[in-house]
């Protein structure tokens, strides 16, 4: 069976990692999230003190750049990569509404972008890869086998969002949600570099009313038609 490179991208907290995770599980690929890339920055921005008060000290972030390293390890019980940021995990810390507040305004940075397009591309040079982000099969793999654009209405990623922050113990109001899931998108649609939009040759995937088993099998048919199996 061939190997090939799926690209995921889509809105905020349209179940877009949901779906990459399983799938990748399932296929025996590597699972790539490119926003937990972006989140680690915040979160290294914030700890530093290179963001403060919604500024970020630009030039000092990109001198310190080269000095983050983002890791993403398998939890041995879960068997899902999780993200390390100079050597700690940060799964649950780059997951709070503080970095969620923040990470557009990182992520619209050039140089932020440019770093970590040119890491997901070396993840990617072997193959084998399910990345899930905004700008991964218009930028990061523009020839990538499988594309694919996942929507879902604002309301419907917000309830999402809370329902999985407060399993978590998060303390979330639904409206503070919408407002960041609602900010989010057009910050990611409006940036000038990289702006989150669907790739001419992906399939669009509304899945608001889809649950979960329900676009897993619709992504698995998709993927044998394409990886010839
Ligand atoms: O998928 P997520 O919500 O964890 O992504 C966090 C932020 O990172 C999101 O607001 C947009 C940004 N992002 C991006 O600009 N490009 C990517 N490839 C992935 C995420």
């Amino acid at each position: 069976m061939k190997k090939i490179v799926i690209a995921i991208d889509g809105f905020s907290s349209c179940g877009k990692s949901t779906m990459a995770k399983d799938l990748a599980k399932k296929i025996g690929y590597k699972y790539i999230d490119s926003g937990a890339m972006y989140r680690a920055v915040t979160l290294f921005s914030i700890k530093s003190n290179i963001i403060k008060d919604k500024v970020i000290d630009e030039a000092r972030l990109e001198q310190m750049l080269p000095y983050v390293k983002i890791d993403f390890i398998n939890n041995q019980e879960t068997g899902l990569p999780e993200t390390y940021l100079n050597g700690k995990n940060v799964e649950k810390e780059i997951r709070t509404m503080k970095v969620s507040n923040l990470v557009s305004l990182i992520s619209a940075l050039p140089f932020v972008r440019h770093a970590l397009v040119k890491l997901q591309q070396q993840m990617g040079e072997e193959k084998g890869i399910v990345m899930d982000g905004r700008d991964i099969g218009t930028t990061v793999f523009p020839n990538a086998e499988l594309k694919i654009f996942v929507t879902a209405s604002a309301e419907v990623r917000a309830q999402r969002r809370v329902d999985e922050l407060l399993s978590k113990g998060d303390e979330v109001s639904f409206d503070e949600v919408l407002e960041n899931v609602k900010s989010r998108d057009y910050i990611d649609q409006n940036r000038s570099e990289s702006p989150l939009r669907k790739a001419d040759d992906a399939l669009l995937l509304d899945n608001s009313n889809l649950t979960i088993p329900q676009q897993d099998e619709w992504l698995m048919n998709i993927f044998k038609e394409k990886a010839n199996c």
